[in-house]
């Protein structure tokens, strides 16, 4: 029975989607929940010639064994879950929590105008109001709606019985560290707290059964929005080295610097992180492109690996060497 966690190690886009998708498709596990904000997260997966834009659902839906779940924590626009069940084809393994929040069109009409739009750069996607309107104990919930009855169950209790009965639980955040509520750069935050404590009470789990906290990481660091990014890059900078990516849910363009590893420690410190997935090595060792073992990885991208454990303090288990979810280096025992 394992319990494991990924987390975002900085502002989101850290490449968590992928990660989890291998990490479904490798370990098999019972149960994929979903943590976080709500649909303000896009995760992108690339598998094969297809490419996956995920906003509702949990990642690693392309292992088919596994149940995706999202848990109580996280609010939910049911026009963007159902579409995703559809696109995706996950009827009858795809399930919210009863007790999940409802995005309606007013909160998505709040979130794309004035301060939150202008001054914060939100994503629009009405998560912030509507969760500002769980706060004031208004905003309706999943089991006050009838057509969702089919898609609803107690996720808490779910999970509880998976590990009980022996089964592993791969729990997904969204966003990242420093987009918290409580320990990101306020007030360019989301309105949740995304790290791992945070996701776990999402969900539904307490902090005894966790196993492993993964801590996704980029080789460099990316923003979308407003908020402070130390040693930010110019846009021409960013597009020379080729770090230039766009927004899954917006389409804005990402703000770039090279790795912090101050800020990494401190993410490490917030998340009890045990494990590093570091994401996009290729972008900085181009030679490394699509690896899939270790010992077969440049001089000088090993030495890049064994200077984020020196400084971080902690594993990198996990590296990723291109956008597909099979370039990937698993390095746990
Ligand atoms: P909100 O969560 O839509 O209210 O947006 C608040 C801030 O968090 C904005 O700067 C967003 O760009 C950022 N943000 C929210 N979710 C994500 C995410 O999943 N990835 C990257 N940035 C995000
Ligand atoms: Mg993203």
């Amino acid at each position: 029975m394992t319990v494991t966690i990924v987390v975002g190690g900085f502002f989101g886009d850290e490449g968590k989607g992928k990660v989890i998708s291998h990490l479904a498709r490798a370990d098999d596990p019972d149960i994929v929940v979903r943590g976080g904000a709500g649909p303000n997260a896009g995760h992108t997966i690339r598998s094969g010639n297809d490419t996956y834009k995920v906003r509702m659902l949990p990642c690693g839906f392309l292992n088919k064994s596994t149940r995706l779940l999202v848990g109580p924590g996280v609010v939910i626009n049911p026009k963007v879950l159902y579409s995703e069940i559809a696109e995706f084809g996950v009827g009858g393994r795809a399930f919210i929590d009863k007790n999940c929040g409802i995005i309606e069109q007013s909160h998505i009409d709040m979130d794309s105008k004035g301060d939150l739009k202008e001054k914060i750069g939100s994503t629009g996607s009405g998560t912030g109001p509507a969760n500002a309107d769980r706060a004031m104990r208004v905003l309706k919930l999943a089991c006050h709606i009838n057509e969702l009855e089919d898609v609803t169950i107690d996720v808490p209790a779910e999970i509880d019985r998976t590990v009980r009965a022996g089964g592993d639980v791969l729990v997904e955040g969204t966003q990242g560290t420093f987009l918290s509520l409580w320990h990101g750069t306020y007030p360019y935050v989301t309105s949740k707290d995304v790290t791992a404590s945070g996701i776990c009470a999402d969900v539904g789990i307490g902090p005894t059964i966790v196993d492993d906290v993964i801590m996704v990481v980029k080789a460099f660091v990316t923003r979308v929005g407003t908020g402070p990014l130390n040693n930010e890059l110019s846009h021409e900078d960013t597009v020379r080295r080729g770090w230039n990516e766009k927004g899954t849910v917006t389409g804005r363009d990402r703000r770039a610097a090279a790795f912090d590893y101050e800020l990494g420690r401190r993410a490490v410190m917030l998340n009890g992180a045990n494990q590093l997935a570091l994401t996009k090595l290729d972008m900085l060792f181009p030679e490394c492109s699509k690896m899939t073992s270790y010992d077969n990885l440049s001089l000088e991208a090993k030495s890049f690996v064994k200077k984020m454990e020196d400084e971080l303090g902690i594993p990198v288990t996990i590296v990723g060497t291109g956008p597909e979810d099979t370039s990937v280096i698993d390095r746990r025992s």
